[in-house]
This record gives C-alpha cells, structure tokens and sequence, in this order.
C-alpha cells in the first residue's frame, strides 16, 4: 500500500473505502472530508500542513484539545500494564477508580460502561424498564423524551429520539414514545419570560404523566441543551419541576449528560444547575477527552438493589465487548485529573465571558435571531438563510481556517477548553465575515 501525503490522495481513497456517518455519500465529491493528519491544542492539522480551529470539539467529544500530554501519558502508560480484559468475570484498578470518582461526582452509584453515547441510552432505557418489572409493576414499559430529543441511533435509542431527518425513515422498526412539549425558551410566547414557558413545558410532562404514569417507566431528557435540535437552551427550572413531577407520580428521571456532562454547560452537570439528582445518568463524549470511545450509566441503589437477587434473570444481563476498556477507563481519569488541576470549571468562566464580549458585533447583527450562551456553549439563528446555508457556511469557514457544522440556520460553537484569546478572535471575525457574505 503507497503511503499518501498529500489531502488529494487521501481524498479519493477516502472515497472508494468508507461510508461516513450521517452522510449522504453523493454529496461527499461537493463537501470532502478534512484529511487531517494530526492536531496540536485546539487545532487539526490536514496532509497539507493546513491548520483548522475545531471550534466544535470534533462532535462534542474533545475538551482540553488534540494530543494532550497529560492523557496521552495515561494511556501510554496504561498501554504497558493490560490494554484490555473482558469485565465479565474481571475487574482492574481504572474501572474501579473511574467508578469511584464518577458515583461522588454524580450522588449515584454502580456504573455499568458502554461504548458510545447511543448505548448509554439503550443500557438507561433497559434497566428503567427491567426495574419496574422486577419491582411487579411490569405495565411500565413506556418512554417520554422531548420534542426534538436526540438520544442516538441505534433502535431503541432512535425510538425517544425525535429528529425527523434521522428517525422517519426508520420508523416501522422502532417501539411509539410520547414526545412532551419542548422548553426551549425560542418558543415564548410574546411577553412570557423563559422561566415561565419552562413551568408551562413541565405543567405539559405532568398532565401527560397523571394520565400515562401506570403505563411509563422513564422520562428521558438532555438537560439544559438540546444539542441536535440546534442547542436548543431551557431555563434550569424545568428540570427542577420535572424531578418533582416525575417523583409524584412514580416514573424514573433520565438525565442525558452525554453532550452537555464534564464542564459543559459551566457546571461539572448541567443537572446541578437545577439542583437535582436523576434516577439515571447517562455519560459519555467529553469522559475521556474526546480520546476513545466509553459511555457510562449511573444510578441509584435503589435501582441497582431491585436487580441484586439469586435468580439471574432478575440480573441486568446486558453487555458489550469493550465494557469498561483500561485505556478508555485511564484517559477518563487523566480527564478527571486535569478538571481538579486546572480549576477548569473556574477557568472556563473567564474564557466563557471573553469570547461572549466577542461575539457583540455577531449578537447584534440584523441576520442574528436567538442568540444564546450556555457555559462553553454559543448559538444563534440565521434569518433568510439560503438553501444551502449550512454546508456552505462550513466552507466558507474551513477556506478561513475555522471547523465549524452548523446544524441547518444555527450556528453554533462548542470549543475544547483550552482556546485562548486569538482563537477566540478568529472565530468571531469569521463568523461575521460569514453573516456578510452567506
Ligand atoms: C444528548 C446525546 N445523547 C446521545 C448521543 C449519542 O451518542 P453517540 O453518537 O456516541 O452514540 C448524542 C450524540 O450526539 C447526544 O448529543
């Protein structure tokens, strides 16, 4: 096989041998691929030494940059102890510090691992629905998830998903969820604050619940921000009074951390934004840096006392492969680390406040709708965004060294947690010159 150097080569052959991930393949000779051969901080770099800001942490994931010395010597080190053992009947020393740290993180307990986002949720989904039936309530098998939820891809994931792009087509395949009215504060009404439409979203949860909760294990959201739905932000209270209403009618709270968990949305949790513990937490992206792949689900020892019993299939028999991978498992920890040693959340609030002021000249221009800030996450909508506008806003950004993908007219950024000043400036000056030119 020739060893390529250059963007081209890795180009066609990138398109003769892959299959990428929410991509309609046909567009793909329109919009290549970044072929990206290393990255430094908060930058990648392509065959052709061309340096891209990952203003949106490479989908999420990334948070204090490319080739972190700290968590890459976590892993090297971990590499010459045991790279991997099956959980199932094994145990070793990061699963089990990782599981530590994460219950006094979170208030709960017990981590069962997965591999990604979407298997997170299928392991909250399940153990939901085996609790009640180990608890002789076996009628609770129905999910509430929000308007315009993600929560994955995969069938029961897609099932409380409610992306029409990703799920429509799927649909005879998946189990009906009921989808409850969204909080997403763009929807006031004229004169109502976001703090009341959230109430006015939670009083919608709880009459669908006085009527459904015989009938439903979990209600499942991301808390504070909607990611796929365009970030999609709602006020704190919300939460808080969907805890008490799922509480006075018996039905489990899911908390998806998966995006917004690890400093996110300026707290370690968005949940405790609200002040509230979830039956479940559901964590993964940002849990190792962005490095490899681990998702976890946390919950409460009630729950986990409901499987403990000596008939095996009371047990939760659920598994994969790679549960609790060592290398993921240390890189978490490495992650860990570095939020104690560097007082991130702290930090982030300054760096928050800086690209905020700017970001004026963008909040204030007569295309932007919506603009909105949470934690180290920004957004705005685009008005009269033309057919088109968010693969060419991706081009026109990448052509000035910025990756960004907004998701239809929303822009939006999530930058890993080192950027510093300049890269700030480049991010606003762009996304200017783009509302100037799209
Ligand atoms: C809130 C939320 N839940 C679940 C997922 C699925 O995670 P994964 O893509 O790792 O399966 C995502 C991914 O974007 C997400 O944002």
């Amino acid at each position: 096989m020739n060893a390529c150097t250059s963007n081209t080569a890795w180009l066609d052959r990138t398109q003769a041998a892959l299959w990428h991930p929410c991509t309609q393949m046909k567009q793909l000779a329109a919009t290549p691929p970044l072929p990206i051969e290393r990255g430094e901080g908060p930058w990648l770099i392509d065959y052709d030494g061309r340096r891209y800001l990952d203003a949106i942490s490479s989908w999420w994931v990334n948070l204090f940059g490319h080739a972190e010395p700290r968590i890459n010597a976590a892993i090297v080190d971990q590499l010459g102890k045991i790279e991997h053992v099956m959980l199932a009947g094994c145990t070793h020393a990061p699963v089990v510090e990782l599981s530590e740290r994460l219950a006094w993180l979170t208030g709960l307990g017990h981590a069962f691992y997965g591999s990604d986002g979407a298997a997170a949720t299928e392991i909250a989904l399940k153990m939901s629905f085996h609790y009640w039936r180990n608890s002789g309530q076996p009628a609770k098998t129905g999910f509430v998830s929000l308007q315009h939820a993600y929560h994955g891809e995969t069938l029961g994931a897609l099932s409380v998903t409610d992306v029409a792009l990703f799920k429509a087509t799927y649909a005879p395949l998946l189990r009906p969820s009921h989808q409850a009215m969204s909080p997403d504060w763009r929807l006031v009404e004229p004169g109502e604050s976001a703090e009341a439409y959230a109430l006015r979203a939670a009083a919608d949860l709880d009459g669908y619940l006085a009527a459904h909760a015989d009938t439903t294990a979990a209600v499942i959201v991301e808390p504070l921000v909607q990611g796929a739905a365009g970030m999609a932000m709602h006020h704190p209270v919300y939460l808080t009074t969907a805890r008490e209403v799922c509480d006075r009618h018996g039905v489990h709270l899911i908390a998806d951390e998966i995006a917004v968990g690890f400093g996110r949305t300026g707290t370690f949790f968005a949940c405790e934004q609200a002040d509230i513990r979830p039956d479940f937490i559901c964590l993964s992206k940002g849990i190792t840096g962005g490095y490899l792949p681990l998702s976890a689900v946390l919950t409460t020892d009630q729950v986990y006392a409901a499987f403990y019993h000596d008939d095996s299939a009371q047990g939760f028999l659920h598994s994969h492969s790679y549960t609790g991978n060592p290398l993921a498992c240390r890189a978490a920890l490495a992650v860990l680390d570095i939020f104690e040693q560097d007082s991130v959340i702290e930090a982030n609030r300054v760096r928050a406040e800086h690209l905020t002021s700017l970001l004026a000249e963008v909040r204030s221009h007569p295309r932007v709708r919506h603009f909105r800030q949470t934690g180290m996450i920004w957004a705005f909508d685009v008005a009269d965004a033309p057919p088109g506008f968010g693969r060419n806003c991706h081009r026109l950004a990448l052509a000035q060294g910025l990756f960004i993908r907004p998701i239809g007219s929303t822009v939006y950024f999530m930058p890993p947690y080192v950027i510093e000043a300049p890269e700030m400036r480049l991010m606003a000056d762009v996304t200017l010159n783009i509302l100037q030119t799209l």
